[in-house]
């Protein structure tokens, strides 16, 4: 087994980044400007929003944080998202998902302006990325391939299973595997709760993405022998020996699966890190599309 490593990855592209970012002032454009707006005091929320701010400030971006209470109304949500879409300085913004229930997530994600929109979620970039135009690419999804392509990891031809159809990583995961590029060209399984036989399915996967949010779902009896495993899950998981009070679990039993696969993306230090510099590429495209 060989380790996937998202932390050394995203250590490496924030020094890229970085590099560009010097280069974009040095010829008197402006930093890279990302936002993120949090509503509520989910503790996990909470700690992916603090990374982004925090790999803002290792690239040399700008960055803002707008926090609402969990009761703020939507309208007050979506005053703030048009103000964002309305302020030249602002190159990209997220909304960190998920949203208290009473805020439509779909009517937040269409009201942001996609050009953006560097998330990816809004219908317009999903659709330019399902016809392989250019866009931004959702931040989990474009981290795995950008793991995959470092890695050097063959796709072309390859049986690729994902397990989990969200919109934010599964089904956007599924077209990108799909598509001509570089990373892609395999044959597809989305499979999910209503899956039959998902064992048999996960079993064909030369390569089994896994993203459906439960602890340590896939074990080694489903998985081929020499298979790449890329593992998107992270629970907490109540731990009183950590300072935190709890321990981050991936959707793979690692130790086994890691016996049997050929590559294995741990977790923490997966795709977690390279989500969030995704995020960071997708902003530096966005100021770059402005200073052109
Ligand atoms: N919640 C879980 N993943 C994400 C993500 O990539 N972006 C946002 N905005 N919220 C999330």
């Amino acid at each position: 087994m060989q380790l996937i490593d998202g932390k050394a990855t995203s250590n490496a592209i924030k020094i890229e980044i970085a590099e560009e970012v010097r280069k974009l002032t040095a010829q008197g454009g402006k930093k890279p400007h990302l936002a993120a707006i949090l509503v509520g005091e989910d503790g996990a929320s909470r700690t992916y929003v603090n990374h982004k701010v925090k790999s803002c400030e290792q690239v040399g971006f700008t960055s803002s944080l707008y926090k609402f209470d969990a009761d703020t109304s939507e309208e007050e949500l979506l005053k703030t998202i048009d103000e964002l879409n309305n302020n030249a300085d602002v190159d990209g913004f997220i909304v960190q998902l998920p949203l208290p229930k009473h805020i439509n997530e779909t009517k937040v994600t269409e009201a942001i302006d996609p050009e953006k929109d560097v998330d990816g979620f809004h219908p317009t970039n999903l659709g330019k990325m399902m016809l392989g135009l250019p866009t931004f690419l959702p931040a989990t999804p474009y981290g795995i391939v950008q793991l995959l392509d470092r890695y050097n990891i063959e796709t072309s031809g390859k049986k690729c299973v994902i397990i989990g159809r969200s919109h934010i990583v599964g089904t956007p995961m599924s077209l990108l595997m799909s598509r001509n590029a570089k990373v892609g060209n395999c044959t597809v399984t989305l499979t999910h709760s209503r899956t039959q036989n998902l064992k048999e399915e996960c079993q064909q996967a030369d390569i089994l993405i896994v993203a459906l949010g439960r602890a340590e779902f896939v074990t080694a009896d489903m998985v081929k022998e020499g298979a790449v495993v890329v593992d998107v899950g992270i629970t907490r998981i109540e731990d009183p020996s950590k300072k935190s009070g709890f321990s981050l679990k991936g959707d793979v039993k690692f130790d086994e699966v890691a016996e049997k696969a050929s590559w294995i993306t741990p977790v923490p230090g997966g795709v977690g890190p390279m989500t969030v510099v995704s995020l960071l590429m997708n902003t530096l495209e966005s100021a770059r599309r402005k200073s052109v």
